[in-house]
């Protein structure tokens, strides 16, 4: 089954440390994940619901976004044209907040709504896709939650889910962090940057990562935890390997700086270089190496009900 690695806490102050976490997180989320609603957040988008699929993204009538956080997915879907009708859901208020004032800058309209995944308030059948990004391993019952999911999905419907840690990719990409870490001080030297202004803020992001991400899990997993809650037609992929690699190196540097004196040029190396790493990526070892190496893309689509 899945591994839960914060054990020892129950479900109730998963999601409660969850919803601190990421309100604390909401007003600086998109600067520090580099999160674009322009050409290449879209791009990015597409081409991971792309790969969740195997094949280009249809427009959907209805969609419901489970841990939308800011709306980097459902913002850029309805740019994009592939959403008609958008809801989208979070546990943390501080989120939908951030959401709210992306969306409005965007001039798009979208519902939202605070809610926890395992327990949806909408009718059976209300939405033609229920999707997410970097949540799943958030969760404390997935089975609960994915029941849910298939609840409230109309029969035909799609169920996609990207960017989830698998258990080895996750366990591999802890030595690039602890490498950055070690070499923080010396790294800021060379940028002239003083120190993130709190460390303690620092400190308290890194040991509550571990509480909030409840979840890792390997392809094989997920994939028994969905077709248990009643789905067919499971496809589990992966993604990004060096992009993830130099992601976290450099995620784990900057988040030792003040943000603002990191220097531009560091940004766009940073940005840059991911963006070609992803491509990298794509084109030696995705599809080549098991899917348990990488990041998870999964789509899945409810069981036909009998007539
Ligand atoms: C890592 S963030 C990802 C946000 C967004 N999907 C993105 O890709 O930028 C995870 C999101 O899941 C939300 N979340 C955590 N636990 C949840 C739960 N039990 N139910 C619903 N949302 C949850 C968090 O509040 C947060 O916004």
């Amino acid at each position: 089954m899945v591994r839960l690695v914060a054990a020892a806490l129950t479900a109730e102050e998963i999601r409660d440390v969850n919803t601190r976490y990421h309100d604390a997180a909401a007003a600086a989320y998109d600067s520090k994940w580099g999160i674009d609603f322009g050409e290449v957040g879209r791009e990015q988008v597409i081409v991971k619901l792309t790969k969740a699929l195997g094949r280009p993204p249809p427009r959907y009538a209805r969609a419901l976004e489970i841990g939308a956080g800011t709306g980097y997915f459902t913002l850029n879907m309805m740019r994009a044209g592939l959403i008609e009708r958008a809801t989208c859901s979070d546990i943390s208020p501080g989120m939908l907040a951030a959401l709210q004032t992306n969306a409005r800058k965007l001039g798009l309209d979208v519902n939202s709504v605070r809610v926890d995944a395992e327990s949806l308030p909408f009718g059976a059948g209300s939405f033609d896709l229920v999707l997410g990004h970097a949540v799943l391993h958030h969760i404390p019952d997935l089975p609960r939650a994915f029941a849910e999911f298939g609840r409230v999905l109309t029969p035909g419907g799609t169920v996609l889910f990207a960017g989830g840690p698998s258990r080895y990719g996750d366990w591999i990409s802890r030595a690039p962090k602890r490498m950055a870490s070690t070499l923080a001080p010396a790294w800021r030297l060379a940028m002239r940057v003083a120190p993130a202004p709190s460390h303690t803020r620092h400190s308290l992001d890194t040991a509550l990562e571990g509480i909030v991400d409840v979840h890792a899990f390997s392809p094989g997993e997920l994939q028994h935890a969905v077709q248990a809650a009643g789905f067919t037609d499971v496809r589990v992929t992966g993604e990004e390997l060096l992009a993830n690699w130099f992601g976290w190196t450099n995620r784990t540097l900057e988040a030792s700086a003040d943000p603002v004196g990191v220097p531009w040029a560091w940004r766009q190396y940073a940005y840059r270089g991911y963006l070609l790493l992803q491509q990298l990526d794509r084109r030696l070892f995705e599809g080549r190496l098991p899917a348990a190496l990488f990041y998870t893309l999964m789509r899945c689509a409810p069981k036909p009900q009998p007539a």
